[in-house]
């Protein structure tokens, strides 16, 4: 695939803002500053370190190919190269995109709401089309639709490798639904890409691992570990119905950090910088909605108080634009180490840009220069900072009626080194000073905190806005020291899966794509999993094979979803890579 022009990165260092709105890793946005000028920072001698010390920064392992299972690996790279696979590929994803999974944000119960019943066709279509998966794998299903599968491996003492992915799809917009170029539900193939909801969140994901396992039966492949399949199927809802069951069938089956690593969905390559670098992420950021609440005493409005619930709560949202959470980029953290993985091997990055990154490692100023100079852009920001949302506000019911109540919900991404309660207590004493001012009684996160001398015109109250509001940062993945092996599997069959697509026929090559541990903005199904490994990856291989920050997302969650049917066939051979790797690998 040849490397995009430097035009085309100079295109997307001004189109920024019309990315889309969801955002898989942060990483994303790295180009969009960095290939400005900087001003030379710190002295040369810094740059020498870095550069002594350059081995040990964004190290990457080599390309890993199978070798027990080298002629397992063989015979699956033959026949995934054949052409008659990439059709059986594309038939396998567009009978799934066929099906419209759509889950819902009000959706009830299972058994309550019939709207989940589309998901009993989507398994009796997964029964049919992957014959040896259904012949030979235990499958459970979870709260009705929920999928487990499980491929014994002939070795207890191995711990198993679980893989995910979630079967459900957002809702196309009936209104849009005229402006694809291929309707969303067709599984359309134009010869290159195959259209509709799902091709690349997250049916690719699904059928890709499917038809690694499904090929790997076909060539009579018995794996040595363990491999379990999860498939939820409210992952764009809240995982509730989904993950959060299978999450507890997991834990009872298998136990406590019993999983050698899980791969979710995620980001994955995409080219920035002039190179293409694979990015999986490795952290992901915490999550908490709050309500402020603010009541007062009602009355008419022909005898007002100065301030009314509303003009009170007014306040408190000034308060928190006002007053954003503080940037904090440090040398610990992921974004530092995924910005210090770009400046290493990009052959673009303006020289200014690398020497601040290299300062950065030993200079506090540097370090925090670098910071300031990320935090230009709101999708960088928000991989350094918790973010503030007001995203709701409700009060009032009538013209001449003072109101009694009125409330915000204001929504967190909590960085991945903060907390839930740091957020809560940030929270807490921004308001407090208000709560003065306004006499009110104040009440934070069930705890009344209210000054001595409130004379109660009315009260406030902090609280999350359900049970299920508040996210902790997930568990960093360890990515260097003795715990990586994980991630060196993982980054080593990212690299090996790569470069044998572009080498024809599958030889080792020279091709080579870094791998930079990155973090995830949203979250997936995995956050009901940290209890199952301590080695949680969310990585999706072919799912944007080498395009550049905005292409990789293009028509997710939105229009225009669609793959390339080369990149889902990639996709499947990273999966067959991965797990002949992992079937393997010393990793206990
Ligand atoms: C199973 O794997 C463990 C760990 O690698 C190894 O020590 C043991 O010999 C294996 N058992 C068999 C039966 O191969
Ligand atoms: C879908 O793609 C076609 C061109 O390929 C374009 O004309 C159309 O506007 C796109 N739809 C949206 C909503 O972007
Ligand atoms: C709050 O109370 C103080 C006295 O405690 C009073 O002077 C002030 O007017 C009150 N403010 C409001 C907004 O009620
Ligand atoms: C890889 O690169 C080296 C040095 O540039 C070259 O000698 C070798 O032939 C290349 N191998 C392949 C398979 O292209
Ligand atoms: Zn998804």
């Amino acid at each position: 695939m040849p490397p995009l022009s430097n035009e085309k990165l100079a295109t997307s260092s001004r189109t920024t803002t019309r990315l889309p709105p969801v955002v898989w890793c942060g990483l994303i946005v790295i180009v969009t500053l960095l290939s400005f000028h900087v001003r030379p920072f710190i002295s040369l001698h810094l740059i020498a370190q870095y550069e002594e010390a350059g081995t040990k920064i964004c190290p990457q392992v080599d390309n890993l190919f199978p070798e027990r299972n080298a002629e397992t690996w063989a015979g699956a790279r033959e026949r995934t190269a054949s052409e008659a696979f990439k059709m059986r590929a594309i038939d396998w994803l567009a009978g799934a995109v066929r099906i419209p999974t759509e889950s819902f944000d009000d959706m009830q119960a299972v058994g309550v709401d019939p709207r989940w019943d589309v998901f009993a066709t989507f398994h009796a279509y997964l029964a049919q089309a992957f014959p040896l998966v259904h012949g030979n794998l235990k499958l459970r299903k979870i709260n009705t639709y929920g999928l487990l599968y499980e491929w014994r491996g002939s070795n207890e003492s191995l711990k198993p490798v679980l893989l995910t992915a979630h079967q459900d799809v957002v809702p196309v917009d009936p209104s849009t639904a005229d402006s694809w170029d291929h309707p969303p539900y067709s599984g359309y193939f134009d010869g290159t890409r195959i259209w509709g909801r799902g091709t690349i969140d997250d049916k690719n994901g699904l059928i890709g691992i499917l038809a690694a396992v499904e090929s790997l039966l076909q060539i009579g492949f018995t794996p040595t570990r363990t491999f379990v399949m999860a498939f939820g199927f409210d992952e764009e809802v809240n995982g509730l119905e989904g993950a959060a069951q299978l999450a507890k069938t997991l834990l009872a089956t298998y136990g406590e950090d019993s999983f050698a690593f899980i791969l979710d969905e995620g980001a994955g390559l995409i080219e920035m910088f002039g190179i293409v670098a694979a990015f999986p992420c490795v952290a992901e950021k915490g999550y908490l909605d709050v309500v402020v609440e603010v009541t007062s005493p009602g009355g008419h409005s022909s005898i007002p108080p100065d301030h009314t619930s509303i003009g009170m709560l007014a306040a408190m949202i000034v308060e928190y634009e006002d007053n954003p959470h503080q940037l904090q980029l440090s040398r610990e953290s992921t974004p530092y180490r995924t910005v210090q993985c770009l400046a290493k091997y990009s052959p673009t990055m303006s020289p200014a840009a690398k020497r601040l990154v290299a300062d950065a490692a030993h200079s506090d100023a540097a370090l925090a220069a670098l910071g300031a100079l990320l935090s230009k852009d709101p999708l960088y920001r928000t991989q350094i900072g918790t973010t503030t949302a007001v995203d709701v506000v409700r009060g009032g019911v009538k013209s001449n009626a003072l109101p009694e109540a009125a409330y915000a919900i204001v929504n967190h991404r909590i960085l991945a080194e903060s907390s839930v309660a740091a957020v809560r207590a940030h929270d807490t004493a921004l308001l407090a000073p208000l709560a003065v001012r306004f006499n009110l009684t104040y009440t934070a996160f069930d705890v009344d905190i209210s000054s001595p001398g409130a004379r109660a015109s009315g009260m406030l109250a902090l609280r999350d806005l359900d049970a299920a509001s508040a996210l902790e940062p997930a568990p960093l993945t360890p990515t260097d020291g003795p715990d990586a092996a994980p991630y060196q599997l993982l980054s080593g069959s990212i690299r090996a899966a790569y470069a044998a697509r572009r080498a024809a026929g599958g030889e080792r090559g020279n091709y080579t794509v870094p791998v930079v541990p990155s973090t995830m903005l949203g979250n997936t199904d995995t956050r009901y999993y940290w209890a199952l490994s301590r080695h949680i990856f969310r990585y999706g291989h072919g799912n944007s094979a080498g395009r550049g920050p905005e292409d990789a997302q293009k028509g997710m969650h939105t229009t225009n979803e669609s793959i390339d049917a080369d990149d889902l066939v990639e996709g499947i051979r990273f999966f067959v890579m991965l797990v002949l790797n992992a079937d393997e690998w010393l990793m206990v």
